[in-house]
């Protein structure tokens, strides 16, 4: 009985640990697709050009933005880990709420350290909120 038990719980822990990679991987996808070109594939930008995203403080207190700033883009002075950035980044209106999570819970995971998921509710209510953030 206790090993079937265990059996049960294996398969239900890797089922779960199997699905929430998956979506890691479908972010990861999107990111080296949509992102890396600037922001690199390991997030660490390049200086005085394109921002970091990886441990980027910036990112850190502008979380919530996030979303925004992949569908609108970003425009104007910044200050990222202590240097200034000004290029413009385009947007990419064309990338779906539901992929807009994926690689915002990518970002947030791999390079924030931030576990949390958000789920595509999240993402409608932070896109219906960028006025503030897109000046
Ligand atoms: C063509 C180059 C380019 C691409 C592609 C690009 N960005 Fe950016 N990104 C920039 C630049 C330039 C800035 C700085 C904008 C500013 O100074 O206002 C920036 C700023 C940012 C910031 C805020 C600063 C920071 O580093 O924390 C985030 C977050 C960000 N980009 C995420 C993304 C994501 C996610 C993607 C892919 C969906 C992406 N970017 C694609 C050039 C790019």
């Amino acid at each position: 009985m206790n090993r079937l038990l265990l059996i049960i719980f294996t398969v239900l822990l890797i089922s779960i640990v199997s699905c929430s990679t998956k979506g890691f991987k479908r972010g990861k996808i999107l990111y080296d697709a949509y992102c890396s070109d600037c922001h690199m594939n390991d997030g660490s930008g390049l200086e005085g050009l394109f921002p970091p995203i990886d441990n980027s403080d910036y990112l850190k207190t502008h979380k919530l933005d996030l979303a925004c700033i992949i569908h609108y883009g970003l425009e104007g002075k910044i200050k990222v880990n202590g240097k200034e950035y000004s290029q413009k980044m385009n947007g990419f209106p064309k990338i779906t709420e539901s992929d807009i999570a994926n690689i915002v819970n990518y970002i947030n995971y791999k390079f924030l350290g931030d576990e949390e998921y958000v789920n595509i509710k999240e993402i409608k209510e932070m896109l219906s909120n960028c006025d503030e953030v897109i000046e």
